[in-house]
C-alpha cells in the first residue's frame, strides 16, 4: 500500500483505489442515500465517523469518503491502534432530512457489515444520534455519556495536538514546551478552544481567528489576554511561531507557506496539505509540520477506548503518547531524508505490513 501524501485525490474507480469494500446504501421511504468504505481491515475493524452532509453528488460524496476512509488507516495505524480505517458518508442536509428512521436505517445497514466497521461522529452527526444508530446496530462508539459512551472527543483530540505541539517544539527549540511562543490558532471551535486553554496554560501567547464571531466571544470570555484578528490570511501574514489550523482541511496552500513567519505548523484540521507536494515546499523554508493525523489522533483514540468501556483517564494515558509518536515521525524523517509528512505514511504503512503478516500465523479457533 503505498500513498503520496494525505489530500491526493483519490480514483473514483473503486476497483482502482486500494478500498477493500464500499457499500452504497439506500433506503427510498427514509430518504437514506449513504455510501461506507472500508480501506483496510489490516490491524482490526475499521473504524471511522458519519459525515452527513448535502453533497453536490455522488461523485462527490464518493471522493469523500474514499479519501477520508483512507486517511482512518494511516491514523489508526500510527496512533498504535487495533483498529483499520473506514468512513461514511450520509448524502443530504442534516437540517432538513435526518430524522430517527433514517438513522436507524443507516444503523441496519452498518449492522449487516457485522463488525468490520464501526462507526462514530463527524460533521453533522453528533453523539445523540449515534444513540439512535445503537437502536439498530451493535457497531457504534461516539455515544453519550448516558449510555456509556465517551461523548465529545474534541477534549483529547486538542490534548493530542498539543502534544504533538510540545515535540515539535523540541525539535526546533530544544525545549517541549510553548512558553513564550506566539501561537497562532485558525478556528476555534470544538477542538481549537481547547488547544487555546492548553496553550495559555502552558505560557504562549495566543492569537486567534474564526469566521463564526460566538467562537471567537467564547475564548475571549475565557482568556481575555488572547489577541484576535479578522481573518486566516491576517493570521498567516502575522508574526508567529507556530501555526494551528483547526478549521478546515486544504489550510496548508503553496501561498501559506511562502507568507508565513512560523517555524511549525501543527494543528488538529484534517487533510491539511492542500496538494501533494506541499510538504516538500515546507521542507525547503525550513518550517518543520506536524503531519495532521498524526497528531489529531486523540479523538479516535478516545472512542476507541469505548469500546473496552469508556475509561477517560486510560484513553488520555495514550493520547499523551503522541507525544512520543510525532517524536518518532521527526526522527525517522530525519534519518531518512524525508518530510514528516512520509515519515508518518512510511511508519503507519510499517506497522499495517508487519502486523497484519502475523495473521499469516495459524491459529486454531
Ligand atoms: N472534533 C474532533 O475530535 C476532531 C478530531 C480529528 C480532527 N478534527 C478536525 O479538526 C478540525 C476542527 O474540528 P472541530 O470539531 O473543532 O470543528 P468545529 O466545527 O467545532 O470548529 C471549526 C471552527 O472553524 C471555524 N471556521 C470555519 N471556516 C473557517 C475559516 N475559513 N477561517 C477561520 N475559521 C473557520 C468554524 O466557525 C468553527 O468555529 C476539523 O478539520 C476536523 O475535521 C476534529
Amino acid at each position: 500500500m503505498t500513498r503520496s501524501t494525505a489530500p491526493s485525490t483519490p480514483p473514483l474507480d473503486v476497483f482502482e483505489s486500494e478500498h477493500e469494500q464500499v457499500i452504497h446504501c439506500h433506503d427510498e421511504a427514509s430518504g437514506l442515500k449513504a455510501i461506507i468504505a472500508i480501506h483496510s481491515t489490516a490491524l482490526g475493524p475499521a473504524l471511522g465517523g458519519t459525515r452527513f452532509h448535502p453533497y453536490a453528488s455522488t461523485d462527490e460524496a464518493l471522493r469523500d469518503v474514499l479519501n477520508l476512509s483512507r486517511g482512518m488507516s494511516y491514523k489508526a495505524a500510527l496512533a498504535g491502534l487495533d483498529l483499520g480505517g473506514g468512513k461514511a458518508v450520509i448524502i443530504g442536509d442534516p437540517k432538513t432530512i435526518k430524522d430517527e428512521t433514517l438513522l436507524r436505517s443507516y444503523g441496519r445497514f452498518v449492522q449487516s457489515l457485522n463488525g468490520r466497521y464501526y462507526t462514530a461522529c463527524d460533521v453533522g452527526t453528533f453523539s445523540v444520534d449515534m444513540d439512535e444508530i445503537a437502536r439498530e446496530c451493535d457497531y457504534v462508539t461516539g455515544r453519550t455519556v448516558a449510555h456509556g459512551g465517551a461523548g465529545d472527543s474534541s477534549v483529547l483530540t486538542a490534548f493530542g495536538v498539543f502534544q504533538g505541539m510540545r515535540a515539535a517544539a523540541e525539535s526546533v527549540w530544544g525545549e517541549p514546551t510553548l512558553a513564550g511562543r506566539t501561537v497562532g490558532v485558525a478556528g476555534v471551535g470544538k477542538v481549537g478552544h481547547h488547544l487555546v486553554r492548553h496553550l495559555v496554560e502552558d505560557g504562549a501567547s495566543v492569537v486567534i481567528t474564526d469566521v463564526w464571531q460566538p467562537a471567537v466571544d467564547r475564548v475571549r470570555d475565557e482568556f481575555p489576554q488572547v489577541k484576535v484578528v479578522e481573518s486566516t490570511d491576517e493570521l498567516v501574514a502575522s508574526q508567529l511561531d507556530v501555526y494551528a489550523p483547526c478549521a478546515l482541511g486544504g489550510a496548508i496552500s503553496d501561498e501559506v507557506v511562502e507568507a508565513t513567519s512560523a517555524k511549525i505548523i501543527c494543528g488538529a484540521a484534517n487533510n491539511q496539505l492542500a496538494h501533494p507536494g506541499v510538504e516538500k515546499a515546507l521542507e525547503a523554508k525550513g518550517i518543520l509540520y506536524a503531519p495532521d493525523y498524526c497528531v489529531n489522533a486523540g479523538g479516535l483514540i478516545q472512542v476507541y477506548d469505548e469500546l473496552e468501556g469508556f475509561s477517560f483517564e486510560r484513553a488520555k494515558q495514550r493520547a499523551t503518547g503522541i507525544f512520543e509518536t510525532t517524536r518518532t515521525v521527526f526522527e525517522t524523517a530525519r534519518q531518512d531524508g524525508v518530510p514528516p509528512a512520509i515519515a508518518a505514511d512510511r511508519l503507519a504503512e510499517r506497522r499495517m505490513r508487519e502486523v497484519s503478516r502475523l495473521r499469516g500465523m495459524w491459529l486454531k479457533g
